[in-house]
Protein backbone atom coordinates (compact mmCIF):
# COMPACT_ATOMS: atom_id res chain seq x y z
CA UNK A 1 0.00 0.00 0.00
CA UNK A 2 1.50 3.30 -1.04
CA UNK A 3 -0.63 5.45 1.49
CA UNK A 4 -2.35 8.56 0.56
CA UNK A 5 -1.33 10.70 -2.38
CA UNK A 6 0.71 13.72 -1.00
CA UNK A 7 0.56 16.87 -2.82
CA UNK A 8 3.42 19.68 -1.69
CA UNK A 9 1.63 22.70 -1.50
CA UNK A 10 3.82 26.42 -1.63
CA UNK A 11 2.89 28.70 1.31
CA UNK A 12 1.58 32.49 1.10
CA UNK A 13 0.39 33.45 -2.17
CA UNK A 14 0.63 30.43 -3.94
CA UNK A 15 -1.26 28.69 -1.31
CA UNK A 16 -4.32 30.79 -1.22
CA UNK A 17 -4.71 31.14 -5.22
CA UNK A 18 -4.67 27.06 -5.80
CA UNK A 19 -7.19 26.22 -2.83
CA UNK A 20 -9.99 27.38 -4.99
CA UNK A 21 -8.36 24.86 -8.12
CA UNK A 22 -7.84 21.91 -5.53
CA UNK A 23 -11.58 22.74 -4.14
CA UNK A 24 -12.71 22.91 -7.96
CA UNK A 25 -11.29 19.50 -8.16
CA UNK A 26 -12.64 17.93 -5.57
CA UNK A 27 -9.64 18.29 -2.79
CA UNK A 28 -11.01 20.30 0.32
CA UNK A 29 -8.13 20.60 3.35
CA UNK A 30 -9.57 19.53 6.90
CA UNK A 31 -8.36 22.76 8.37
CA UNK A 32 -7.29 26.30 6.74
CA UNK A 33 -3.35 25.38 5.88
CA UNK A 34 -3.16 29.13 5.38
CA UNK A 35 -3.46 29.13 9.69
CA UNK A 36 -2.82 25.84 10.56
CA UNK A 37 0.13 24.35 13.01
CA UNK A 38 0.06 21.55 11.17
CA UNK A 39 2.69 20.53 8.81
CA UNK A 40 0.69 17.54 7.18
CA UNK A 41 -3.23 18.34 6.72
CA UNK A 42 -6.10 16.18 5.64
CA UNK A 43 -8.67 16.86 2.99
CA UNK A 44 -12.18 15.51 2.25
CA UNK A 45 -10.86 12.52 0.26
CA UNK A 46 -9.54 10.15 2.55
CA UNK A 47 -6.48 9.00 -0.24
CA UNK A 48 -5.06 12.56 -0.59
CA UNK A 49 -3.37 14.89 1.89
CA UNK A 50 -1.51 18.28 1.69
CA UNK A 51 2.05 19.41 2.70
CA UNK A 52 2.55 23.57 3.21
CA UNK A 53 6.44 24.16 2.46
CA UNK A 54 8.71 27.03 1.42
CA UNK A 55 8.68 26.88 -2.68
CA UNK A 56 12.17 25.81 -2.86
CA UNK A 57 11.27 22.74 -0.16
CA UNK A 58 8.55 21.98 -2.45
CA UNK A 59 10.99 21.08 -5.27
CA UNK A 60 13.25 18.70 -2.75
CA UNK A 61 9.73 16.90 -1.51
CA UNK A 62 8.96 16.23 -5.08
CA UNK A 63 12.05 15.69 -6.58
CA UNK A 64 12.79 12.95 -4.21
CA UNK A 65 9.23 11.66 -3.99
CA UNK A 66 8.51 12.34 -0.42
CA UNK A 67 5.58 14.22 -1.71
CA UNK A 68 3.89 12.91 -4.81
CA UNK A 69 3.15 16.11 -6.46
CA UNK A 70 3.51 19.60 -5.54
CA UNK A 71 2.67 23.02 -6.36
CA UNK A 72 5.41 25.78 -6.85
CA UNK A 73 6.64 28.96 -9.13
CA UNK A 74 8.17 28.81 -11.88
CA UNK A 75 10.92 30.73 -10.58
CA UNK A 76 11.91 28.11 -8.23
CA UNK A 77 12.07 25.23 -11.08
CA UNK A 78 14.20 27.82 -12.83
CA UNK A 79 16.85 28.19 -9.93
CA UNK A 80 16.33 24.41 -8.40
CA UNK A 81 16.09 22.44 -11.95
CA UNK A 82 13.61 20.51 -13.24
CA UNK A 83 15.19 16.87 -12.65
CA UNK A 84 13.03 14.27 -11.66
CA UNK A 85 9.62 16.46 -12.78
CA UNK A 86 7.08 16.28 -15.01
CA UNK A 87 5.54 19.48 -14.83
CA UNK A 88 2.06 18.86 -16.69
CA UNK A 89 0.03 22.09 -15.53
CA UNK A 90 0.90 25.80 -15.71
CA UNK A 91 -1.66 26.46 -12.93
CA UNK A 92 -1.54 30.33 -14.61
CA UNK A 93 -2.12 31.64 -10.37
CA UNK A 94 0.20 34.07 -9.00
CA UNK A 95 1.75 35.89 -12.15
CA UNK A 96 4.86 37.94 -11.38
CA UNK A 97 8.48 38.33 -13.34
CA UNK A 98 11.80 37.40 -12.19
CA UNK A 99 13.62 40.68 -13.07
CA UNK A 100 16.99 42.23 -12.33
CA UNK A 101 16.40 45.84 -10.80
CA UNK A 102 18.80 48.12 -9.57
CA UNK A 103 18.92 51.49 -7.70
CA UNK A 104 16.49 54.23 -9.67
CA UNK A 105 18.65 56.19 -12.78
CA UNK A 106 21.83 53.55 -11.76
CA UNK A 107 24.71 53.61 -14.30
CA UNK A 108 24.60 50.38 -16.81
CA UNK A 109 26.90 47.67 -15.46
CA UNK A 110 30.33 47.55 -17.16
CA UNK A 111 31.73 43.60 -17.61
CA UNK A 112 31.43 42.63 -14.25
CA UNK A 113 28.67 42.85 -11.42
CA UNK A 114 28.07 42.39 -8.16
CA UNK A 115 24.46 40.97 -7.74
CA UNK A 116 22.40 39.92 -4.39
CA UNK A 117 19.75 37.65 -4.67
CA UNK A 118 18.40 34.47 -3.56
CA UNK A 119 18.04 32.95 -7.20
CA UNK A 120 21.87 32.22 -7.28
CA UNK A 121 21.52 29.80 -10.39
CA UNK A 122 19.19 32.29 -12.36
CA UNK A 123 21.40 35.22 -12.07
CA UNK A 124 24.42 33.23 -13.31
CA UNK A 125 22.93 32.21 -15.97
CA UNK A 126 21.65 35.36 -17.22
CA UNK A 127 24.50 37.83 -16.68
CA UNK A 128 26.77 34.60 -18.27
CA UNK A 129 24.48 34.73 -21.26
CA UNK A 130 25.48 38.46 -21.76
CA UNK A 131 29.34 38.29 -20.91
CA UNK A 132 29.21 39.49 -17.71
CA UNK A 133 30.98 38.42 -14.55
CA UNK A 134 28.94 38.07 -11.81
CA UNK A 135 29.89 38.26 -8.42
CA UNK A 136 26.63 36.49 -6.66
CA UNK A 137 25.97 36.92 -3.12
CA UNK A 138 23.62 34.91 -1.77
CA UNK A 139 20.80 36.16 0.57
CA UNK A 140 17.42 34.88 1.94
CA UNK A 141 14.97 38.07 2.09
CA UNK A 142 14.26 41.23 1.66
CA UNK A 143 17.11 41.48 -1.88
CA UNK A 144 15.76 45.02 -2.23
CA UNK A 145 17.51 46.67 0.58
CA UNK A 146 21.43 45.09 -0.90
CA UNK A 147 21.47 48.43 -3.58
CA UNK A 148 20.18 50.53 -0.89
CA UNK A 149 23.08 49.59 1.36
CA UNK A 150 25.60 49.51 -1.19
CA UNK A 151 26.22 45.86 -0.92
CA UNK A 152 25.18 45.24 -4.53
CA UNK A 153 24.86 47.10 -7.93
CA UNK A 154 22.10 44.83 -8.84
CA UNK A 155 19.40 42.37 -7.18
CA UNK A 156 17.41 39.49 -9.62
CA UNK A 157 14.35 39.08 -7.53
CA UNK A 158 10.59 38.56 -7.93
CA UNK A 159 8.34 41.78 -9.13
CA UNK A 160 4.81 41.33 -9.05
CA UNK A 161 3.15 45.44 -8.68
CA UNK A 162 6.94 46.84 -8.48
CA UNK A 163 5.44 48.19 -4.65
CA UNK A 164 8.51 46.41 -2.95
CA UNK A 165 11.42 48.18 -5.46
CA UNK A 166 9.76 51.39 -5.83
CA UNK A 167 8.75 51.69 -1.63
CA UNK A 168 12.68 51.43 -1.39
CA UNK A 169 14.12 53.79 -4.63
CA UNK A 170 14.80 50.72 -6.41
CA UNK A 171 13.60 50.22 -10.34
CA UNK A 172 12.70 47.02 -12.31
CA UNK A 173 15.66 46.55 -15.29
CA UNK A 174 15.21 43.41 -17.38
CA UNK A 175 12.67 40.78 -17.17
CA UNK A 176 14.40 37.46 -16.84
CA UNK A 177 11.16 34.92 -17.12
CA UNK A 178 7.77 35.31 -16.72
CA UNK A 179 6.25 33.39 -13.65
CA UNK A 180 3.37 31.34 -12.63
CA UNK A 181 2.85 28.30 -10.76
CA UNK A 182 2.68 24.72 -11.74
CA UNK A 183 1.72 21.28 -11.06
CA UNK A 184 5.02 19.05 -10.48
CA UNK A 185 4.74 15.51 -10.25
CA UNK A 186 7.59 13.36 -9.02
CA UNK A 187 8.16 10.81 -12.09
CA UNK A 188 8.69 7.61 -10.21
CA UNK A 189 5.19 8.44 -9.09
CA UNK A 190 3.86 9.20 -12.16
CA UNK A 191 4.67 5.33 -13.02
CA UNK A 192 3.71 3.94 -9.34
CA UNK A 193 0.44 5.63 -8.76
CA UNK A 194 -1.12 6.60 -12.96
CA UNK A 195 -5.17 6.65 -11.93
CA UNK A 196 -4.66 8.81 -8.55
CA UNK A 197 -1.54 11.47 -10.19
CA UNK A 198 -3.89 10.92 -13.64
CA UNK A 199 -6.96 12.12 -11.93
CA UNK A 200 -5.19 15.19 -9.83
CA UNK A 201 -4.06 16.53 -13.41
CA UNK A 202 -6.90 15.74 -15.19
CA UNK A 203 -9.45 17.50 -11.95
CA UNK A 204 -7.10 20.69 -12.05
CA UNK A 205 -6.52 20.77 -15.15
CA UNK A 206 -10.28 21.12 -16.22
CA UNK A 207 -10.68 24.05 -12.85
CA UNK A 208 -7.80 25.74 -14.58
CA UNK A 209 -10.04 25.98 -18.09
CA UNK A 210 -13.49 26.38 -16.12
CA UNK A 211 -11.75 29.47 -13.90
CA UNK A 212 -10.26 30.77 -17.35
CA UNK A 213 -13.43 30.45 -19.63
CA UNK A 214 -15.37 32.49 -16.55
CA UNK A 215 -12.79 34.96 -16.86
CA UNK A 216 -13.51 35.34 -20.31
CA UNK A 217 -17.03 35.58 -20.56
CA UNK A 218 -17.25 37.82 -17.11
CA UNK A 219 -17.91 41.74 -18.21
CA UNK A 220 -14.88 43.55 -18.43
C1 LIG B 1 8.35 39.00 -2.98
C2 LIG B 1 9.63 39.56 -3.57
C3 LIG B 1 9.49 41.04 -3.38
C4 LIG B 1 7.99 41.25 -3.42
C5 LIG B 1 7.60 41.79 -4.76
O1 LIG B 1 8.53 38.83 -1.62
O2 LIG B 1 10.77 39.02 -2.94
O3 LIG B 1 10.01 41.45 -2.14
O4 LIG B 1 7.36 39.97 -3.23
O5 LIG B 1 6.22 42.08 -4.83
P1 LIG B 1 5.74 43.51 -5.37
O6 LIG B 1 6.40 43.73 -6.70
O7 LIG B 1 4.25 43.36 -5.49
O8 LIG B 1 6.12 44.54 -4.36
P2 LIG B 1 7.48 38.02 -0.75
O9 LIG B 1 6.54 38.97 -0.09
O10 LIG B 1 6.84 36.95 -1.58
O11 LIG B 1 8.38 37.39 0.37
P3 LIG B 1 9.79 36.65 0.27
O12 LIG B 1 10.81 37.70 0.55
O13 LIG B 1 9.69 35.60 1.33
O14 LIG B 1 9.92 36.07 -1.12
Amino acid sequence: MAGPLTLALTRGRILKDCLPLLAAAGIVPEEDPGSSRKLVIGTSRPDVRLLVLRGSDVTVYVRHGAADAGVVGRDMLLEAGSEGLYEPLDLGIARCRLMTAGMAGCAPIGARVRVATKFVNVARRFYAAQGVQADIIKLYGAMELAPVLGLAERIVDIVDTGNTLRANGLEPLETIAEVSSRLVVNKAAMKLRPRLLGELVDGLAHAVACRDAQAAEAPR
